[in-house]
């Protein structure tokens, strides 16, 4: 298995063009299930987790195929409704396809998400939800065999808390669902509005995302499409951190300034400057980065969790001590002992992580634990002075297209250890 190496200290400058976004582009290709023709879908970033979730698609029959950033699916000969236990392991958003497959053909069968390296990952809320849609539920060894016998019904959705997957997986039943499905409390997250304008362009009729309130009014079936994802918000904020970190200036392209607010004042209050230009923007880092005192992650448009990690690398090297709350997910701090070994002075107690800002990080042997731990590393990589050496990248690979090219193109000493397979 290769590894990534990174010889630190190299100051990052230059342009970029950000990827798809991750959390857009796996929702919008599981439902390309309930649009029963040809969709074209640009903007799709080379990851693990797109080919997963192809794999998952031409498992249950749909016909798939990827031209540069271009993936075309064609779901019309759909022919199976159980969703691969093996893959549903490899990729826990996997359970989106839950929703989408339901709504196809009025029933699933799905193997039981246990935990993930982020703690436990529980679909109640989900499954909650389609029962009121008229699902039935039955657990069965470990797999859930779920079906509307009667068919699909709209419903009125209070979410306890306003799950992403949930709000996902909820939209994509309701779409041909049997009359008005309203969601309260759903999540806001601009991947929820990119399904949305997704599905609106099949012929859905979906309002109130990036609200509170979605309205999802059934329709008779959809039809093909052609829709473009959003940039990544998150993988354009490491490339950020990068750029702090080792007191570049990089300019990023094809990125959604407003759906990185939370984020940009970050930077900002760590002394960074930043200038928005359109669909880029420049970061100029400092000369020495400032302590943010903190941090809260929660949901949009708040601080994203999955740029915790790669804010708190970035926060290693600042002056003064930075504190970090994680309020999304229980065990997310896993990561930080493998920072550790790059000298960084991080305590972590429950959900909160006080960093101890150090002048010098110096390179050492570590392990990506998931994936934003993993970019999380490479960060710190980048700013310690000598070789840092990261295993376990298949991780880093599930939500980043080539994150060890586009370094390099910024001047970093990165690459790989062996040919990729
Ligand atoms: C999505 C993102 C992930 C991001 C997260 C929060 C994708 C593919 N993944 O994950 O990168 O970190 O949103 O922004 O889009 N919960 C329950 N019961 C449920 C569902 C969720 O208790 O039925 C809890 C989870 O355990 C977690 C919190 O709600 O503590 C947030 O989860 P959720 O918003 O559902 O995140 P995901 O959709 O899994």
């Amino acid at each position: 298995m290769s590894e990534i190496i990174i010889n630190g200290g190299r100051v990052l400058s230059g342009e970029i063009d950000v990827q798809g976004a991750k959390n857009s582009v796996l929702p919008v290709l599981a439902a390309t299930i309930v649009c029963p023709q040809t969709c074209t879908v640009h903007n799709c970033p080379d990851l693990s987790d797109v080919e997963t979730s192809v794999k998952i698609l031409t498992g249950l029959g749909c016909r798939c195929k990827r031209e540069g950033n271009t993936v075309t699916v064609d779901s019309g000969g759909l022919s199976d409704y159980k969703i691969p236990e093996s893959l549903m392991r490899e990729m826990r958003s996997s359970v989106v396809f839950l929703g989408a497959v339901i709504g196809r053909v009025g029933k699933a069968v799905i193997s039981s998400p246990g935990g993930c390296e982020l703690g436990p990952r529980p679909i109640d809320l989900h499954l909650s939800a389609l029962c009121k849609m008229g699902v039935t539920i039955t657990e069965e060894h470990g797999f859930l065999y779920c079906e509307a016998e009667n068919g699909l019904r709209g419903a009125e959705i209070n979410l306890s808390f306003p799950s992403v997957g949930a709000t996902e997986n909820i939209i994509l039943a309701a779409v041909t669902a049997k009359g008005l499905t309203v969601i309260h409390n759903a999540a806001k997250e601009p991947e929820i509005s990119d399904l949305a304008d997704f599905l609106n362009s099949a012929g859905a009729r979906i309002y109130g995302c990036g609200s509170d309130t979605v309205y999802i009014n059934g329709v008779e079936r959809l039809h093909g499409t052609e829709h473009s994802i959003i940039p990544d918000r998150i993988a354009a904020a490491t490339y950020m951190a990068c750029a702090a970190v080792t007191g570049g200036k990089v300019k990023l392209n094809s990125i959604m300034p407003s759906h990185m607010m939370s984020q940009l004042s970050v930077f900002r209050e760590s002394g960074c400057n930043i200038e928005i230009s359109g669909k880029s923007l420049v970061i100029t880092a400092p000369k020495v980065l400032s302590r943010v005192p903190t941090v809260r992650s929660t949901v949009y448009p708040g601080f994203p969790t999955d740029a915790g990690p790669l804010m708190i690398a970035m926060l290693c090297k600042a002056v003064g001590t930075s504190v970090f709350v994680e309020n999304i997910f229980e065990n997310r701090f896993r990561y930080v002992d493998e920072l550790k070994r790059l000298g960084a002075k991080i305590k972590t107690e429950g959900k909160i992580a006080v960093i101890e800002g150090c002048e010098r990080l110096s390179g050492a042997g570590c392990k990506a634990t998931d994936l934003r731990g993993g970019a999380a590393l490479v960060c710190a990589g980048l700013a310690a002075s000598g070789n840092t050496r990261i295993g376990e990248i298949h991780h880093i690979e599930r939500g980043y297209d080539d994150i060890v090219g586009t370094l390099a193109e910024l001047g970093a000493d990165i690459k790989y250890t062996a040919e990729k397979e």
